[in-house]
């Protein structure tokens, strides 16, 4: 069975079983194929925005003879994935704001019966934001630890109830239980530690929106102690 790293199983870990998965911006598509080999699903479209990285899931595709099951696709972000295709979509390894602009503009991802598993590498609150106004409930939310960093994995599934923002850092904190989990404390001292450069470079500008970052930071602060 295909080996993954700590980051990619917490992935594969988040996904329910489902006929086929969509995992946007694929890559080698260790992914999808960990989900054929374990059972989990029994198709899969692996998509990326450039052909390189296809060209690299279709070698990873054909090393462990899974070319009937995992159909390679140019696309970017969700544009040429339809309704219907997939019950559950994956996204992994892009940036926060880029997840959260797919979310915000695929429309027919607000259904019932669909899974998104979402692991963003930087900016997790722009996703809980785009999660929380389009409607969706976060299901799981797992840190991991793979060599110096931490990520986080997001789990989450539609009810078509838009959720108000509960104070002004719950979007940074999200599900966390840094009180219970280590990994999940270590993940939010790196975001407390990056509101704090932000903020420090907009009150040396003048910035007045440097006051309303303190208001998160003592949030964030006060959750990590
Ligand atoms: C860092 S790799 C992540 C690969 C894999 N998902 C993972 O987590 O290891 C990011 C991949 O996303 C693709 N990508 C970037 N923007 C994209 C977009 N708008 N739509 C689809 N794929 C995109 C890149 O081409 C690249 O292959």
């Amino acid at each position: 069975m295909l080996h993954l790293t700590p980051r990619l199983a917490a992935v594969t870990d988040a996904v329910k079983p489902c006929g086929c998965v969509a995992d946007i911006g694929t890559d080698h598509a260790y992914v999808p194929i960990r989900l054929l080999q374990e059972g989990k699903v029994s198709r899969a479209i692996a998509a990326d925005i450039h052909k390189q990285p296809l060209e690299n899931a279709r070698r990873s595709v054909e090393r462990y003879g899974l070319e009937d099951r995992v159909e390679l696709r140019l696309s970017d972000g969700l544009q040429n994935i339809c309704a219907g295709e997939a019950q559950t979509i994956i996204i992994a390894g892009m940036g926060g704001e880029q997840i959260a602009e797919m979310l915000d503009n695929t429309l027919w991802l607000r259904q019932k019966g669909i899974q998104l598993v979402l692991q963003p590498m930087t900016h997790s609150e722009d996703v809980r934001r785009a999660l929380r106004e389009n409607g969706f409930f976060k299901m799981t939310e797992t840190t991991v630890a793979e060599g110096r960093r931490i990520y986080l994995v997001i789990s989450a599934a539609w009810d078509d109830t838009k959720k108000p923002r509960v104070t002004a850092g719950s979007d940074y904190i999200g599900a966390l239980r840094p009180h219970e989990v280590e990994t999940d404390r270590l993940f939010l001292q790196n975001v407390l530690r990056r509101l704090q450069t932000k903020a420090d470079a907009l009150r040396e500008k003048g910035d007045r929106q440097a006051a309303a970052l303190n208001e998160i930071i003592r949030e964030v602060s006060d959750a990590c102690r």
